[in-house]
């Protein structure tokens, strides 16, 4: 293949670069386009042709079904690894040796605890309030609490900034829970592993000590690995973008969150099961889901399917679908929304609508019969996303900052208004 690519513009040719990646992909760089071409750009919604940056993070090849974190395969990570270890790995590129694990947890606990008067800011918070709102909220104010910026060419800044964001976002995520459930606001214990120590956090009860549950803690360890990073997905393009401005890690983060929250992305695990729930009340009657999924004058949409990037399938899905049944055997729970969900998956699959689509179970499909298997509340599902994804947020926040790249600020064609004289009040 030649590397270059030529553009003709009625009589001009340009010729731009093609970038290759690691596992083959091709991109035309069209960094100069704009100049050479005297103000022609690209426009490309949703950026569904649009690589924003190289990256060392993560690969997805979407019509395989391959998902990587720093080379090791998403299977062979869910299997043998646990969340801090992916953490490591993803953030600093390699993962860590046993010194350096322990390193990097102690680091962490010693830097789980938060400011008291946050609790103050989750106190003015209505009991109504979606956790989203109330994550995104206290991640922001951490800023407040931690006001110095991070010189990103510090390495020893940027760490301290990292096992800081490490160690609180676990906190306010399990108090972002209890306030929900009227529950005191309460730390975990230093003597525990990351994930043991944030079950502690959200589960433990007043009156009754918290003993971990095995089967849960695997599972928990296994949805936070699949969550952990994604490549560029909306949120973290989101965090990246932000991060582009040079603002802060956390602030940078708490737009992440925002991002993450909506329904088309991180949201959908709560959509999802609010669908299985509603399909459940009105008889269990999935064809007639399935008809209003395809009809154009319908705005219903199978959440939990489709993808932006898998036209095959979503390799998590697949390990999902083993967990949930695993978990719900394990500890002893029949949920006939499993069985709706298996049956939804079946007749999509064999639904010309859903084949020609190449629309699959995604992520988001699954989990949720997890989570609330673990006794998690259905609007906590996103938080639980953003929990996992937190890492991955991290170390693409990390290589945009040290690969300098500049401000994302993506233009547009304007399609308003022509020049117009100002018209008086009187005369509108
Ligand atoms: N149910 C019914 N039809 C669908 C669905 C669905 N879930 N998803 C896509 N389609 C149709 C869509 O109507 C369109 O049809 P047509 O070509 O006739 O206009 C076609 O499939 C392509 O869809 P699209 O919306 O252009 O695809 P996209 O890449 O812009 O959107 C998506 C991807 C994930 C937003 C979309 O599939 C969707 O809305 N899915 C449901 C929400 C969901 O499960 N989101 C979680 C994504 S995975 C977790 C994460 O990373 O956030």
């Amino acid at each position: 293949m030649s590397d270059t690519a030529r553009l003709q513009i009625g009589e001009n040719s340009y010729e731009f670069p093609l970038v290759k990646g690691t596992e083959n992909e091709v991109a035309i760089n069209i960094k100069t386009l704009r100049t050479a071409t005297n103000g022609v750009i690209t426009i490309d919604p949703g950026y569904k042709n649009t690589g924003s940056c190289e990256s060392a993070i993560t690969f997805l090849d979407g019509e395989k079904g391959i998902l990587r974190y720093r080379g090791y395969s998403i299977e062979e990570l869910a299997e043998k690894a646990d969340f801090l270890e992916v953490a490591f790995a993803l953030i600093f590129g390699e993962l860590p040796t046993k010194e350096q694990l322990e390193k990097f947890h102690k680091d962490i606990k010693s830097n789980s605890v938060v400011d008291d008067d946050i609790k103050k800011i989750v106190d003015a918070f209505p009991k109504s309030a979606h956790p989203m709102g109330i994550l995104s909220s206290l991640t922001s104010a951490l800023t407040a609490f931690n006001p110095s910026s991070v010189n990103v060419d510090s390495e020893e800044d940027m760490y301290n900034a990292i096992v800081k964001i490490m160690g609180k976002f676990p906190v306010l995520v399990a108090w972002t829970m209890r306030k929900k459930q009227g529950l005191p606001l309460n730390y975990g214990s230093k003597s525990l592993g990351y994930v043991e120590n944030i079950m502690k956090m959200m589960f433990e009860q007043p009156n009754e000590d918290y003993e971990i549950d095995t089967v849960v803690k695997d599972a928990l360890d296994k949805l936070l690995i699949l969550h952990a990073d994604h490549e560029q997905n909306c949120s973290t393009s989101t965090v990246r973008i932000a991060g582009s401005s040079h603002a802060g890690l956390f602030a940078s983060l708490s737009a992440g969150i925002s991002a993450l929250w909506g329904p088309l992305h991180g949201g959908a695990n709560q959509a999802v099961l609010e669908m299985l729930e509603a399909i459940k009340e009105d008889g269990g009657d999935t064809k007639k889901y399935m008809a209003k999924a395809k009809d154009k004058n319908d705005p219903f949409r199978l959440m939990g399917f489709g993808h932006r990037v898998y036209k095959n399938f979503d390799p998590r899905a697949k390990i999902i679908k083993v967990a949930a049944d695993e978990v719900l055997n394990n500890l002893g729970i029949q949920d006939p929304i499993l069985a709706i969900a298996k049956d939804l998956e079946q007749e999509a699959l064999n639904d010309p609508y859903f084949v020609e689509r190449k629309l699959y179970p995604n992520v988001d499909f699954y989990s949720g019969i997890i989570y609330r298997a673990m006794g998690i509340p259905v609007e906590m599902f996103t938080v639980m996303f953003a929990l996992g994804r937190l890492p991955g947020w991290i170390a693409q926040w990390k290589e945009m900052r040290l690969n300098h790249e500049p401000i994302g600020r993506p233009r547009q064609i304007y399609i308003g208004e022509n020049l117009r004289p100002f018209k008086s009040i009187e005369n509108r």
